[in-house]
């Protein structure tokens, strides 16, 4: 399995060997539409692979961890811990930082002040490439809270520091990423779900798409456009134009979360016979909070054709 880097909130790569048998076998173009992280576009067997998200800063990372060598982006990565002062555990082991370890709190007494330093540089765009700006923000990623990406209505990353920094698991799923993104036909585009209206789609092509739930909490619910009832019906009245069309989708949802219920998506199903597959969350990676994951919910995939 390709790892994505980016440690997306509601990444769904726990759950791909519950997904990817309910896919249809032989894919010419795969579109990975609500991409996140991209852990399912990455590890699509299709002739082609696309992968869209509306976040054009996590359009931006992929593309550049795409683009950039391994050793250039480590180096880059590595540049920023120096620079900043933040602790490198892969390299001086964990031993250095032990006497500024409080509890469980991990790294995040020692890296405090280095992280702030690092986002408010980061926020006050004082890098002029595009690229070198991308490596900045995956550095955030990899030292903040839960490696969630979040920005303000001013458009500056506000994630608090985190526990951790580039370790070995980190760089493991940067090297699978690079790996896997190698010899795969497979872009990273920025768009919104609307485009699937106007792609170039044929009857062996397939549309997956993993968009925020409506009924769960999840940062990017939660920063800019927040998911909404209106978008919700939006993006269904697209999947049925995809129906319409003849062209395959699986959706990804919670139908309900304790008492809550997403009726809209529910009577969409029933009105239009499509067919719901239980999907055991529990496998699910995930940096929901601790309220979030115990209250008991029904993860679907909604599809439009039998399997
Ligand atoms: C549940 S996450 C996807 C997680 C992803 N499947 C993974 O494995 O990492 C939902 C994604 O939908 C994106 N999104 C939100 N609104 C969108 C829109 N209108 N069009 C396209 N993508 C959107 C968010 O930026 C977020 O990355």
């Amino acid at each position: 399995m390709i790892k994505s880097p980016l440690n997306y909130t509601g990444n769904k790569s726990r759950l791909l060997d519950q997904l990817f048998p309910l896919f249809p076998q032989k894919i010419d173009k795969f579109v990975d539409m609500c991409c996140g992280g991209a852990s399912v576009g990455l590890n699509a067997n299709a002739k082609y692979v696309v992968c869209f998200d509306s976040n054009s800063k996590v359009v931006e990372l992929l593309q550049t961890l795409r683009f950039l060598s391994e050793k250039k982006i480590v180096d880059k990565v590595e540049g920023f811990i120096n620079y900043f002062n933040l602790s490198d555990t892969f390299n001086k082991g964990y031993d250095v930082y032990r006497k500024y370890i409080q509890g469980n709190n991990g790294l995040k007494e020692f890296n405090a002040e280095g992280y702030s330093k690092l986002r408010s540089f980061y926020n006050q765009k004082s890098l002029n490439t595009k690229r070198d700006k991308a490596v900045c923000l995956f550095t955030l990623l990899v030292f903040c809270f839960n490696n969630d990406l979040r920005f303000n209505s001013c458009g500056q990353f506000n994630m608090p520091v985190g526990k951790i920094d580039f370790n070995e698991s980190i760089r493991k799923k940067l090297t699978s990423f690079k790996y896997g993104t190698k010899n795969k036909d497979i872009d990273f585009i920025q768009n919104d779900f609307k485009i699937l209206k106007e792609l170039e789609l044929h009857r062996n092509d397939f549309v997956y798409i993993d968009p925020p739930y409506l009924i769960t909490n999840a940062v990017y619910n939660e920063s800019g456009s927040k998911w909404d009832d209106f978008k919700e019906k939006e993006l269904l009245e697209v999947l049925s134009y995809l129906d319409d069309n003849g062209i395959r989708f699986a959706l990804s949802n919670v139908l309900r979360k304790g008492d809550k219920e997403n009726i809209i998506l529910s009577s969409w199903v029933k009105k239009n016979k499509f067919n719901t597959h239980y999907i055991n969350y529990h496998y699910r990676s995930s940096s929901y909070n601790k309220k979030d994951r115990a209250t008991p919910e029904e993860e679907v995939l909604i599809t439009n054709y039998n399997v």
